[in-house]
């Protein structure tokens, strides 16, 4: 499974990607308002920190101009990834990036049939929102596994599952279950994965008794 970072933030990338966990990046509009950075300079900034996809969404709302950013956006790097949402607009737009070999990523999926509509316009992922659909008392996770059900039976499609709005690590495991091609995670939940209490208990365990041996390796 890839593991996305889902931020505005370039510190944490940056502190992030040399974990070497980091797959790619993720922003949207909000993430982009709250870094207070400027979005072209910002995407091009986080295009140097990963080789991976780094998703830059469009702001129109109507196919013709979601092309001219879609422009705007992939000469900023190489590995910019198209943002587009699941709209009808959305779709002809992913259909038209699809066709020339532009990544693209739909977003705001909240149904299977959506997915299955993202897939058969080309899209290289499919962001389906799992801590939203929680929110409104919908499983989350079910809507992934669907989603990997359908996708099974028609091997034609490419269209990767991007598992987003992440909500824990639990959210990370279940959808790892589920068959999510990649999560993408607030930083705060990549480093939650690494926690756990026995893992701290079992560590100070081990340094204790070496400290007995009187032994330095180095
Ligand atoms: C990622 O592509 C999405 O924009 C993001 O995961 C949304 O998360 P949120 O529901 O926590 O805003």
């Amino acid at each position: 499974m890839k593991f996305f970072i889902d931020t505005g933030n370039l510190d944490e990338i940056r502190e992030l990607c040399e974990t070497g966990m980091v797959d790619g990046v993720t922003t949207n509009p909000s993430l982009v308002a709250s870094s207070g950075k400027d979005f072209k300079s910002l995407i091009k900034e986080i295009c140097t920190l990963t080789p991976g996809h780094v998703s830059a969404e469009v702001l129109a709302t109507d196919s013709e101009t979601m092309l001219k950013e879609a422009k705007v956006l992939s000469d900023i790097a190489d590995n910019v990834c198209i943002k587009l949402p699941l709209t009808m607009e959305g779709l002809k737009a992913c259909k038209v990036l699809s066709a020339d070999g532009i990544a693209t990523n739909v977003t705001l999926c909240f149904s299977a049939l959506q997915a299955l509509l993202a897939a058969k316009a080309g899209a290289t992922y499919v962001s389906p929102f799992i801590g939203r659909l929680d929110d409104v008392g919908q499983n989350g996770c079910e809507l992934i596994s669907d989603i990997a059900s359908i996708y099974d039976n028609y091997p034609e499609f490419d269209t990767r599952i991007l598992a987003a709005s992440i909500r824990g690590p639990q959210h990370v495991l279940d959808v790892a279950l589920a068959g999510a091609d990649v999560s993408t995670l607030p930083p705060k939940i990549l480093r939650q994965m690494y926690q756990h209490p026995l893992t701290d208990k079992g560590l100070t365990g081990f340094m204790k008794d070496w400290e007995k041996t009187g032994q330095s390796l180095l």
